[in-house]
């Protein structure tokens, strides 16, 4: 019989042996004959399926709304400085997206894990919000730095907008809704952010499409997919700003010395 060498990688997304290369067995043709968007190419190569088109659309919103926030969050501001300290592209963007994790962007993961399970097991808001703060951990996708109740992220809204009017369930977003009316009776700045949106909107996408099983959406959420959203989408700014700082021909970046406090 046939000796198979064993092989040192295992692959299930892609494949680029044939005459195109194919993603989740759909062939590069289909996907542009068939008018496949980002967000069916996102639906392929991260979760190996086609997605209904409310949930591509949806990724693509994600996409879209989270692709930059100006130049003074934590990513642009070092991919500013970077690109200023004449660095190529790739060290901008890379700089910028490092600073994406629990308290930037990347709180999305964790907001999916913490909603699901409080939801999961009917806690209410305040017993959920109490008991995060009994083990130190603030509530991840609650909270903004400029974001508040009377000036409210137009993302998060939109966001919700889209999945009230074509989501067969917005279960985990309404509990993530009021978990904010709670919260908002705290403190005037601890509004749902885009994290939380897209965190608690994911699992309404994950549970309602009827595309995954429980345990395909408790593995999506335990691996953590879900930044991927962000990283993502605020590459795109990132990799702007870089050009920007270029095309303005910026120099070296130095922070003014009257902006620290120097003390002992
Ligand atoms: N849950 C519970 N309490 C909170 C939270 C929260 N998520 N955020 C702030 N607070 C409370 C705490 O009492 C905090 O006091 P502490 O420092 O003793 O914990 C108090 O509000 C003041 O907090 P600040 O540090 O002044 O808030 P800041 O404006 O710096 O924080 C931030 C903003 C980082 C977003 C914060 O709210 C947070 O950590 N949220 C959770 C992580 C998250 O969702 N990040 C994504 C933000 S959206 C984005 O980046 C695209
Ligand atoms: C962002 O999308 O970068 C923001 O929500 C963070 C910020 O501080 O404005």
């Amino acid at each position: 019989g046939k000796v198979r060498a064993p092989t040192h990688i295992i692959s299930t997304i892609s494949d680029d042996r044939g005459e195109e290369p194919c993603y989740a067995g759909v062939p590069m043709s289909s996907i542009i004959e068939q008018g496949y968007g980002v967000g069916d190419v996102i639906s392929l190569l991260w979760f190996k399926r086609s997605l209904p088109s409310y949930c591509t659309k949806f990724i693509e919103i994600c996409i879209m709304l989270c692709a930059d926030h100006g130049p003074c969050v934590s990513g642009a501001h070092n991919t500013i400085v970077t690109a200023r300290a004449g660095k190529d592209l790739v060290s901008s963007l890379v700089s910028g997206l490092l600073t994406i994790g629990p308290r930037f962007g990347g709180a999305i993961d964790d907001a999916a894990r913490y909603f699901k399970d409080a939801c999961d097991r009917s806690l209410t808001p305040y017993e959920f919000v109490e008991g995060m703060k009994k083990k130190g951990i603030r509530v991840p996708g609650i909270g903004h730095r400029i974001k508040s109740r009377d000036n409210r992220d137009k993302r998060v809204e939109l966001l919700q907008k889209f999945a009230r009017s074509n989501f067969p369930s917005v279960k985990y977003m309404e509990y993530a809704v009021q978990v904010e009316t709670y919260t908002l009776s705290k403190a005037n700045n601890l509004v749902l952010n885009v994290d939380g949106a897209i965190g608690s909107l994911f699992l309404d996408l994950l549970a309602g499409s009827g595309m995954f099983t429980k345990q395909e959406i408790d593995e999506i959420v335990q691996i953590g997919y879900l930044n991927g959203l962000f990283v993502l989408a605020r590459s795109i700014g990132l990799i702007g700003h870089t050009f920007d700082q270029k095309r303005l021909k910026q120099p070296l970046y130095r922070h003014p010395w009257e902006d620290v406090l120097y003390t002992k």
